[in-house]
C-alpha cells in the first residue's frame, strides 16, 4: 500500500477505528490494521468522506475578478471539498465545443481539487455537441447572471428531449420568468416579493408537464411549497446552506441577494426541516462570489450570489455536533448522493473510490472570520458563525490541506475528461 491514514471513519454508516489503504489514488483496502510505505495515525480524529459541492460558479474564464479555478479550488479543499461542479455561465457561456474548448484551455493545470464541467443550454445550442466532455447540463428557466435564458415551453422541450439522449442529468434553476416582476427594489424583502416561493412551484409544475424529460435536478430550492410539491416527483433535488440558514430579515442588505432569494423565518425553517429529515438529496453551496464593489452598489444594481464552497460543509459539521443535523444525513447530500446523481467515483469510503477524504477534529469549533476565508470576493454572509473545519483534505490520496495551509502539489482534473478526452 502506498499510504495508509488510520482513525475513526465512517464506513457502511458508522463511525470505528479503521485503517484505510491507499494506492494510485484510489482506496484499496479498509482493515482493522494495515501496513503502508506512508503511515498516517490520526487517531481520535474523524475520517469521513470529503465532500462533492456539485453547484459552483468560479468564473473562468471571462469573469476572473470575481474567482477562478485557481482561488475556487483552493478555498473548496480549505472546506473539505475535493470534486466541484462549475456551472457555465462564464464569459463566453459554456454552450458549444468552442466555448468549452476555451475553458478547458483557461482553467487547465489551476485546480487543487477534481471537477466537472456543466454545460448550458440555449434556444440555439446543441446540446449534444458538447456531452461527451460535460458531467451535466445546467437549464435557466429565469433570469439571473449570465445570459442562459430559456423560457418558452417549446425551446425547453427540445431542450429535455436532446439531453435526455445523452443520458445525463440536466440541472434546472427553476424560477418561473413570467412571475417574477420587475419593480424597483430597496431591501431584501422587495427582492423576495419580486422573486417569489410561487415562481418556483410553478416553473417545476410546467417542467413536470413538459414530454421527453431524462433526468432532473432541481437546484437550490427555496421555498416551503416547492419542497412539497417535489415530494411527489422524479426530480431530485438540492438546497444551499445560505437559503437553509439566512432569512430576508438578516441585516446583510444586498450582501444576502440571491436567486432565488432567501425567504422568511418560517418558510427557511420548513425547508430545513425538510433537509434534517433527509427529505432533499443533495446539499450544494451555489458558491457565486461577487466582488465587494459590485455588491455594494445600489440594491437594484448589486448582482445576486453568495460565496459558500469554503464554509458549506464546516458550517453542517457545527451543527452534527450540536445534534441539530445527522452526521449520517450530511453525509448523504454531500457525499454519497451527488456522487450517485452524477456519476463521481467519490463520495464514500468505500474499496474502489477514489481516495477523497476529510479529517476532522471534532473538538476544533471555531468561528468563520473573512479573512480566513480563500475566496477572491473577499467575504462572507457568515462571518463569526461557528464551524468545524476540516484539519486535513485529501484528494486522490494526495494530501492538500493540513492544519490551515495548503500543502502537495495542485493535482485537480476533470473527472469525465479522464473517462473521454478531448482535445483542446
Ligand atoms: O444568485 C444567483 N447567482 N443565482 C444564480 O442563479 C446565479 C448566481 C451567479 O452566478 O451569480
Ligand atoms: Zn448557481
Amino acid at each position: 500500500m502506498d499510504l495508509v491514514v488510520e482513525g475513526r471513519a465512517y464506513i457502511r454508516g458508522k463511525l470505528a477505528p479503521w485503517c484505510i489503504g491507499i494506492e494510485g489514488g484510489r482506496i484499496r483496502a479498509t482493515k482493522k490494521l494495515l501496513k503502508g510505505d506512508e503511515h498516517l495515525d490520526f487517531g481520535d480524529m474523524l475520517i469521513l468522506p470529503a465532500a462533492i459541492d456539485s453547484h459552483v460558479h468560479f468564473r473562468d474564464p471571462g469573469l476572473t475578478k470575481k474567482e477562478d479555478f485557481n482561488t475556487g479550488t483552493i478555498s473548496a479543499a480549505f472546506g473539505g471539498v475535493s470534486c466541484v461542479l462549475d456551472m457555465p455561465n462564464t464569459i463566453p457561456p459554456t454552450l458549444t465545443p468552442i466555448s468549452l474548448a476555451d475553458k478547458v484551455n483557461a482553467i487547465a493545470g489551476k485546480a487543487w481539487v477534481d471537477y466537472g464541467l456543466i454545460g448550458g443550454c440555449s434556444p440555439r445550442a446543441d446540446p449534444a455537441a458538447i456531452s461527451k466532455a460535460v458531467i451535466a447540463y445546467k437549464l435557466y428557466m429565469a433570469s439571473t447572471t449570465g445570459n442562459l435564458l430559456v423560457t418558452s415551453d417549446a425551446d425547453i422541450s427540445r431542450i429535455l428531449s436532446s439531453i435526455a439522449v445523452t443520458g445525463k442529468v440536466l440541472c434546472v434553476h427553476a424560477e418561473d420568468e413570467n412571475m417574477i416582476r420587475n419593480l424597483p427594489e430597496k431591501t431584501l424583502d422587495d427582492h423576495d416579493k419580486n422573486r417569489p416561493g410561487a415562481a418556483e412551484s410553478s416553473a417545476i409544475m410546467r417542467l413536470s408537464k413538459l414530454p421527453g424529460a431524462g433526468r432532473i435536478h432541481i437546484c437550490h430550492v427555496a421555498s416551503n411549497e416547492a419542497v412539497g410539491m417535489l415530494e411527489g416527483m422524479p426530480f431530485t433535488k438540492e438546497v444551499t446552506p445560505h437559503n437553509l440558514l439566512l432569512d430576508k430579515n438578516s441585516k446583510l442588505k444586498s450582501y444576502g441577494k440571491v436567486n432565488p432569494p432567501l425567504r422568511d423565518r418560517g418558510e427557511r425553517e420548513a425547508v430545513f426541516k425538510a433537509f434534517q429529515e433527509g427529505k432533499i438529496d443533495v446539499l450544494a453551496s451555489d458558491h457565486a462570489p461577487h466582488t465587494i464593489e459590485e455588491k455594494e452598489q445600489e440594491f437594484s444594481e448589486a448582482p445576486s450570489g453568495i460565496p459558500g464552497v469554503e464554509t458549506s460543509l464546516p458550517l453542517m459539521l457545527a451543527l452534527v455536533k450540536k445534534d441539530r443535523l445527522g452526521l449520517d444525513v450530511l453525509l448523504r447530500t454531500a457525499c454519497e448522493r451527488p456522487a450517485e446523481i452524477f456519476g463521481i467515483n467519490k463520495g464514500k469510503i468505500e474499496v474502489g473510490r477514489d481516495a477523497d477524504l476529510i479529517i476532522v477534529d471534532g473538538t476544533s469549533m471555531k468561528k468563520i472570520a473573512t479573512k480566513n476565508l480563500h475566496s477572491k470576493c473577499g467575504w462572507t454572509p457568515f462571518d463569526g458563525w461557528d464551524a468545524i473545519f476540516p484539519h486535513a483534505t485529501f484528494v486522490r490520496g494526495v494530501k492538500v490541506v493540513e492544519e490551515n495551509g495548503l500543502v502537495g502539489e495542485r493535482v485537480g482534473r476533470d473527472v469525465v475528461a479522464g473517462k473521454h478526452p478531448i482535445a483542446g
